[in-house]
Formats: structure tokens, sequence, C-alpha cells
């Protein structure tokens, strides 16, 4: 008989997988679609990644779902991404709840509205203590700002004595960071054919393997995570050695 492969006979997934969800209005342009349509499907391929993200045991999954640069989108998109958002939050933290996923969201909070904050906030309390898969959600995110905004907090440290510049090093950077206490990614995926990181993880992403898919996002689901690991696997991460 064929011997069965089993799980245990698989390298153990990546701890830390982020992804850059991309081609949603793509998806439904082809379709003769609005964009929108293309967003709300795109929400359906998040619930199949979280599931089977953490299935497969990866231990931190950041879904990059609003840059700070997506602002500058038409406002009726960016107000039906917002309510999109808003409907997740509310109709999904009860089910990541359940399935012991931790929710935490990544990004420049000034900018959104005081109910989503609050919407985040109260998913963020309640999933808090969950110990199976930690999701980042990253909103209204920017590796660029988040890296000026450390910057300033350092100054401000610096500017009132708490600290000397000489003291300064790549932990009170990554400390500052809003991933702080988040080990780097070790695979970032970006589907819809574009290679390019768009302003994500700038700092933390110095050296996760890149992979892209020619996937749209409303249509990634197990199979594009499972193909993307063993793409992964397959790599040979040398860190700068001589390995
Ligand atoms: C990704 O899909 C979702 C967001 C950036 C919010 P896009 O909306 O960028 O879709 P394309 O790239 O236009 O196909
Ligand atoms: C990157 O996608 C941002 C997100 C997926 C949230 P974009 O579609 O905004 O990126 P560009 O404009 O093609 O670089
Ligand atoms: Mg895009």
């Amino acid at each position: 008989m064929e011997p069965m492969l089993s799980t245990a006979d698989l390298p153990p997934p990546p701890v830390h997988v982020a992804i850059i969800m991309d081609g949603n209005g793509r998806w439904a342009k082809a379709r003769g679609l609005p964009r929108t349509a293309g967003h709300k499907r795109g929400a359906e391929a998040v619930r199949r990644t979280v599931e089977a993200a953490r299935e497969m045991g990866v231990s931190y999954l950041t879904l990059y779902a609003f840059s700070s640069e997506n602002w500058k989108r038409p406002a009726g998109e960016v107000t039906d991404l917002m309510g999109l958002l808003r409907l997740y939050l509310r109709n999904e933290v009860n089910n990541l709840h359940k399935n012991g996923i931790r929710l935490k969201v990544i990004g420049d909070r000034n900018r959104l509205g005081a109910d989503i904050v609050r919407l985040i906030e109260d998913s963020e309390a309640k999933t808090a203590g969950n110990t199976a898969l930690t999701l980042l959600l990253a909103l209204s995110y920017g590796g660029r700002q988040e890296i000026v905004e450390a910057a300033r907090s350092l100054a401000r440290d610096v500017a009132e004595g708490r600290i000397s510049p000489d003291s300064i090093d790549e932990e009170s950077i990554n400390a500052r960071l809003t991933t702080a206490g988040v080990p780097d990614p070790d695979l970032i995926i970006r589907t819809s054919g574009e290679q390019r990181i768009s302003n994500f993880l700038l700092w933390q992403g110095a050296y996760a393997e890149l992979v892209f898919q020619d996937t749209l996002w409303p249509d990634f689901g197990r199979n594009e995570l499972e193909a993307a690991i063993r793409d992964f696997h397959g790599r040979d991460r040398r860190f700068g050695t001589a390995r």
C-alpha cells in the first residue's frame, strides 16, 4: 500500500505569513461588476484564508487591507471599503474568538472613523487572550509612516532625556513599530501579478521571502496559500551568511 502523506511529514509552516491582497478591482472589472463587488468577494477570501492559515499552524497572519495611500482613492470607494470593514468587524469577531484567533490592527488609527476605532478596540479586547493564531489587519497602514512615527517617538525620548542617541538600536526601533512583539514576516505573498511592496512592512520584511501569484485576491484560498508555502519551503534562506 502507498504510504499516506500525513501532515507530520510536512516541514513546519512559516511562523509569520503576510499577504498583500491585491486584484479586487480587476476581478470585478473582468465580470462587468462595480469595484465594490470585488471588495465584497475579497472579504470572503479573507475568511477562507484565515481559516486555512489557522488549520495549517501558521502563528501570525498579516493581511494588508488598506494602505495609507488608498486614502487617495475616490471617496465612494473609500466609503464602501470602510463599510465592508465595519461589517467584517461586526460579523466576524465572534467567529474569530470561537476559533481561538487573536485580532490586532496595525496602522494609523487617527484617520479611521471613531466608530471603527471603537469596533477595533472591542474586537482586540475580546480576543486578546487567544493563542491559536494572531491575525494582524493592516488598515490605513504605511511602512514609511510607521517608521516616521517610531523616529518621532525616539526623538521625544532623546529630547526629554529618557534615552541617549547612542542607545538607539534595531531593538528600540522595533519596539516603537505597530508590530512590536510580533516576529518579522517569513513570507510575503502578493496576488494579482503585481510585483512590488507598495509600502508594506518595509522594516519588518527585510529578509522575508517574496511570492508573487497571478491569482486575483477574490479567487485566493487554501490551495493558493498552500502553493505559496510550498514555494517558501523550496527557498534557501541565508540571511547574508555564506551557508
Ligand atoms: C485590493 O484590490 C484591495 C485594496 C487595495 C483595498 P484593488 O482594489 O487594489 O484591486 P485592483 O488592483 O484595482 O485590481
Ligand atoms: C496595495 O495594493 C495595498 C493593499 C492591498 C491594501 P494597491 O492596489 O493599493 O497597490 P498599488 O497602488 O498597485 O501599488
Ligand atoms: Mg490594487
